[in-house]
């Protein structure tokens, strides 16, 4: 731990670019009304949100774990859905860690098709992460490259990353549907060579934005996991209306070859242990479980709110992390996008923003009824459908069961306070 100075105004944690003046340094220290030196909690905050965890940062979700783990190591297809920021890629990050460690070594391709501009980056990313996979045969010839382009049929430009000496292989952006179908067919074999020896797994990530680029891809995976039943495709989405057409319903191209995974929100049994554990085991302050029920109970459902919710509370503690401080912390996150908000509440039409507000306040009004429609002063339940509509195309409103809630716990909140 370093000893800062914080001017007296300053909040607890945080460093202060705050100086003494030249000279003043033994005076400022026996005066602590002028600098008021602390010590600086300048520790690894140990909550994380924004991106997936794994390794000592996932936590819970037991149960789910030993299923995607079960279906990867088993030739199980799976799909993996919840709404967004639940952990879905998290919990298929963390599963390809624990069979990497296993033997024997897995192979597992994982993309995650959002990223990916085009058919033709898809395949290069299956291609480039292929060519790496334990097991495979071309590693061992001596012209491994060439060895191992001759089983694709269309044949990648090669050139060797400055750095590590790997081969990097890429596809020409023009690259046709057929071409791209034809570079996932020879993908899906090799992996089911491999297959026969260790477990095969392609992960597609994000899978509903295929529709984007390759609407035939999920034809085609079907006919190829039919083909070859050893590799085990995991899918993973959160647009649910999207999943659906692919996947869900009895028309869908996928339909019936997977075992579906909800995810749901994590269990407060989960939950709670796990932000005491993080808070004091990983990093170095105290919190109650009745403080991590306040945390849970503020943020939402949403793992990656919960965490960050902790993280700034944790922030803003000095050894306890308390109810001020998740308080303060609250504040503090309001504070920090409530112009992202205005930006993003002033793009909506005035119907849309008043059906968003009462959403925020919990109007308990049935949303279809015209008594609801008349209190945000729309004209009637169509003009009212068509503002749910467009709220949850923007991924501003989600419904859980028959109720429909503001995704953001913080936006919410600031719609309710006054002037949102
Ligand atoms: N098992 C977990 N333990 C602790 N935190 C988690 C867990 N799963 C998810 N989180 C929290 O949720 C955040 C988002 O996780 P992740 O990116 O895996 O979600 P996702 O469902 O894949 O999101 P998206 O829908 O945007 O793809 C993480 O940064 C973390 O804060
Ligand atoms: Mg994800």
């Amino acid at each position: 731990m370093a000893l800062g100075w914080l001017a007296p105004h300053a909040e607890p944690g945080v460093r202060s670019v705050f100086r003494p003046p030249p000279g003043r340094r033994t005076v400022a220290r026996r005066k602590s009304a002028s600098y008021c030196a602390i010590v600086c909690t300048m520790d690894p905050n140990p909550f994380h949100f924004g991106s997936p965890v794994t390794g000592d940062r996932f936590g819970g979700r037991i149960l789910e774990l030993s299923t995607v783990l079960s279906c990867m190591a088993n030739h199980i297809n799976l799909v993996v859905l919840s709404p967004r920021r639940y952990g879905k890629t998290s919990l298929l990050e963390q599963a390809e860690s624990v069979l990497r460690e296993r033997q024997p070594l897995p192979a597992i391709l994982h993309v995650n098709v959002l990223r990916c501009a085009d058919l033709s980056e898809l395949a290069t990313k299956l291609v480039g992460q292929l060519y790496q996979v334990p097991g495979g045969t071309w590693r061992r010839a001596q012209t491994a490259v060439s060895e191992f382009v001759r089983r694709i049929r269309v044949h990648p430009t090669v050139t060797a990353d400055l750095v590590t000496g790997l081969p990097v292989f890429a596809f020409a952006p023009q690259l046709t549907e057929s071409d791209g179908s034809g570079i996932v067919e020879d993908v899906y074999g090799v992996l089911a060579d491999l297959a026969k020896k260790r477990p095969a797994v392609l992960v597609l990530d994000e899978f509903q934005d295929v529709m984007e680029y390759a609407p035939r891809l999920p034809l085609l995976l079907k006919g190829l996991s039919d083909s070859y039943p050893d590799v085990s495709l995991v899918v993973a989405g959160s647009r649910h209306h999207l999943m659906e057409k692919l996947i869900l319903t009895r028309e869908s191209p996928l339909f019936g070859m997977a075992q579906k995974l909800a995810l749901g929100p994590m269990p407060d049994e989960e939950m709670v242990p796990y932000l005491q554990e993080r808070a004091s085991r990983h990093g170095k302050k105290r919190m109650s479980a009745i403080v991590a029920r306040k945390i849970i109970e503020i943020a939402g459902p949403t793992p990656n709110d919960i965490q960050h919710l902790a993280r700034e509370a944790y922030d803003v503690a000095v050894d306890v992390i308390d109810m001020a401080s998740v308080d303060t912390a609250v504040g503090r996150i309001i504070a920090s996008q409530a112009q992202l908000f205005d930006v993003q509440v002033g793009s909506l039409t005035s119907g849309q923003q008043r059906v968003l507000r009462a959403l925020a306040r919990g109007s308990s009004t049935s949303l279809y009824s015209s008594a609801f429609a008349k209190s945000v002063g729309l004209a009637g339940q169509q003009s009212v459908r068509r503002a749910i509509e467009r709220l949850e195309m923007n991924e501003l409103i989600t419904r859980t069961r028959s109720d429909w809630h503001v995704v953001d716990p913080f936006l919410a909140r600031w719609l309710c306070a006054e002037g949102g």
